[in-house]
């Protein structure tokens, strides 16, 4: 057995020693949870820059390598060889399905793909213009007013069950945003076809007429889901683990996770990438653009450029970049305005200094919105199909979270910078 090892901290000429481990692949962890009952001092990491906040099997991140492996399979393999639900089995159960599993999976999920009835009067209680992203908080909230009382977490069974669940309606969910916003009747799920097929189905068909979906579309769709399906211990996922932590119901949790996806700095940088486009406009205003994202005193940032774990390039932004050439190729598309745009904004970027020392490269965003908007998806709703897309990582995180048997609740502590203990004050003294 290998021998243990320890990083010894010095505080105020005490040596601690705390035990080093190691994952599979990764950078080594220090384990810290001793230090306050030891020197009565915390660890202060805002942003957890350098904390790993918990012990995963699901998904692998190497930034400097630009390396992302769902389950040990590449980002790249999967997205050419696989489609979103084979990609959802394998996130959930850890292992690529065999033909039979993959058979029952796909059924298992089209027989959840109906919501409660009940559930799409909540639209109505929604602003007709309301942002999707505020829908996808409250609708999916309110599932877990239909699958609470009868739910036991620690029931592996029902988790599975509520993660099918998630993994079936969320498409239907999101296509009913749309429509709400649209005007347009909500359409049933259609279980022949398959799962993005579906979705193009119940966001672009309408009763009067029957909705063929576009084979090299609904790819490139597929795609994106599979791209978009988990990242590690990133802002939203951390957001459903920390809900998730205090035993809350997971239909719950995963509203705090779409709450958290909807920002800017997160999944919102897609449809906030868009509009940076649009504002830009024309290609001879990139140099304006640039400038001011490099200004410290301008908040701007380029939307779609820089990650926080990427520090040479993003392995979602190639696959994406090539979808794009494809969707854009297939829909004759190739002269698009913003597209160019987009191509002459990344080139810029990648030439100039001030990208180059700070190792910003686009992101996965860059690109996403592009396909969405030529597949015909509203701006608005592009964070929504990250959403449906990474609610597989969601719920499979929370799933591991709740099967383990260390599983704490989730309890930040704090430098405390405010006034120290005073006494009130009459209110005619103050
Ligand atoms: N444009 C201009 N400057 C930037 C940008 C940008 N897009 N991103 C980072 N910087 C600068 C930043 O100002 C800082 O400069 P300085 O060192 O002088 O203070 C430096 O680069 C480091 O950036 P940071 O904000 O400290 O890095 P972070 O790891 O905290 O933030 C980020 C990462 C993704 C939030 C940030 O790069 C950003 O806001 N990008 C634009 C939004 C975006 O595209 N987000 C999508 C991320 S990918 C999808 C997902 O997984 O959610």
């Amino acid at each position: 057995m290998d021998k243990q090892r320890n990083a010894t901290l010095n505080v105020d000429g005490k040596s601690i020693d705390l035990p080093i481990y190691s994952g599979s692949i990764g950078p080594d962890v220090i384990d810290i949870r001793s230090l306050y009952a030891k020197t009565g001092m915390f660890t202060f990491d805002p942003g957890f820059v350098s904390t790993a906040a918990c012990k995963s099997d699901i998904t692998y991140i190497d930034g400097d390598e630009g390396v992302l492996l769902y389950r040990g399979y590449p980002i790249e393999q999967l997205a050419m060889k696989c489609d979103f639900l084979e990609v959802a089995y394998l996130i959930l159960h850890g292992e690529l399905p065999n033909a039979k599993q993959k058979g029952e999976f796909d059924s298992i999920i089209k027989n959840h793909t109906m919501v409660h009835d009940q559930l799409t009067r909540f639209y109505s209680g929604f602003r007709r213009d309301a942002h999707p992203m505020a829908i996808l908080v409250g609708v999916v909230g309110a599932l877990s007013a239909f699958y609470h009382e009868a739910m036991d977490i620690s029931d592996e069974y029902h988790r599975t069950v509520s993660a099918h669940r998630l993994i079936a309606k969320l498409p239907n969910i999101t296509a009913m945003a749309y429509k709400y916003n649209a005007g347009q009747p909500f359409m049933y799920p259609r279980n022949d076809l398959s799962y993005t097929a579906n979705f193009m189905h119940m966001m672009f068909g309408t009763p009067c007429e029957k909705y063929e979906p576009n084979p090299v579309l609904v790819r490139a769709l597929d795609r994106i889901l599979i791209l978009h399906a988990d990242h590690e211990q990133n802002a939203s996922t951390s957001t459903v683990r920390l809900a998730g932590s205090s035993g809350a119901n997971p239909f719950a949790c995963i509203s705090s996770g779409i709450a958290c996806l909807w920002g800017p700095a997160h999944g919102g940088a897609n449809e906030a990438c868009l509009n940076m486009l649009e504002e830009i406009g024309d290609v001879s205003r990139v140099g304006e653009f640039i400038k001011r994202a490099k200004d410290k005193d301008d908040p701007f940032k380029l939307m779609g450029f820089g990650h926080r774990v990427y520090k040479n390039f993003d392995p979602r932004a190639k696959l994406m970049r090539e979808t794009c050439h494809e969707v854009l190729n297939e829909l004759g598309l190739q002269d698009d305005r913003l597209f160019k745009l987009a191509i002459a904004l990344e080139k810029i970027a990648l030439e100039d200094d001030y990208f180059i020392s700070k190792k910003l490269y686009p992101n996965v965003d860059f690109y996403s919105g592009i396909v969405q908007r030529a597949l015909g998806i509203p701006v608005k709703l592009f964070t929504g199909i990250f959403a449906m897309a990474r609610t597989v990582g969601w719920i499979a995180q929370w799933n591991e979270m709740i099967g383990d048997p260390e599983q704490k609740i989730g309890r930040p502590r704090q430098l405390f910078t405010g006034a120290t203990q005073r006494d009130v004050i009459a209110m005619d003294k103050r």
